[in-house]
């Protein structure tokens, strides 16, 4: 991955259509996504991958009015993710995670878990009752799902075009996402720059003094 040319680079506003991603980077990109940890590895997410025109049209359509302006980037990227986030936490869904965790030998120790499934169970607590912000700790799991699958498609040499002008509850219709207990989060359209519609102007950012503080 070439760090400085992606530290001056701007995110792909136009794809090019004729470019699909070759199966096995997808899938590669894919087990990347699927590997991305989470905050006691509680998995809140689900991921729609849209490869098929059908998939990506049926999105633009429930993009909501006011976005219409993300059309093409969807239409033109070889693939687009929906991100969605569980809409609840239920103990159902802790139970699923213990279980797996069980069943891929994470705890051998059977006291180590237990105290494991304690300290989980006081931290999803602390943030239901206490902070009151499961939701929101939920979908920051799926930003950052997000942001390493963005960094994992530099790294194949595709582009990831991150997208939040889309009305959710639209695209949950479209997609049957409530029904499976989720929310749409945010989008990531995938593919290979236009030649021709590339940004060529800087890139604008603070200045370090303004961001970083050394102590
Ligand atoms: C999480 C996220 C969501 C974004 N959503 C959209 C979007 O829906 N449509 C769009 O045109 N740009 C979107 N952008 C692009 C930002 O507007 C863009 O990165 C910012 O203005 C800086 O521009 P640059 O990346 O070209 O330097 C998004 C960027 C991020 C990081």
């Amino acid at each position: 991955m070439d760090l400085d040319k992606l530290m001056n680079k701007h995110l792909t506003r136009a794809f090019d259509p004729s470019k699909a991603i070759p199966e096995e980077t997808l899938q590669k990109l894919l087990r990347f996504l699927r590997s991305t940890p989470t905050s006691t590895n509680i998995q809140p997410n689900h991921f729609y991958v849209l490869a098929t025109a059908e998939g990506k049209e049926r999105l633009v359509a429930h993009l909501g009015e006011r976005f219409q302006d993300n059309s093409e980037k969807i239409l033109n990227a070889s693939h687009t993710i929906i991100l969605t986030t569980r809409a609840d936490l239920p103990d159902s869904h802790l139970e699923e995670v213990f279980a797996k965790e069980t069943a891929d030998g994470r705890f051998p120790d059977p006291a180590k878990r237990a105290l494991w499934q304690s300290m989980t169970r006081d931290f999803l607590n602390l943030r239901n009752y206490g902070y009151k912000d499961v939701n929101h700790w939920m979908e920051k799991q799926t930003y950052m799902a997000l942001g390493m699958t963005m960094m994992a498609a530099a790294e194949l040499g595709v582009e990831a075009m991150p997208l939040e002008g889309f009305d959710p509850t639209s695209v949950d219709k479209g997609f049957k996402i409530r029904e499976a207990g989720h929310t749409t989060t945010v989008l990531l359209a995938l593919g290979y720059p236009d030649p021709a519609r590339v940004y060529s102007d800087p890139i604008s950012r603070f200045e370090a003094d303004r961001l970083f503080t050394f102590v």
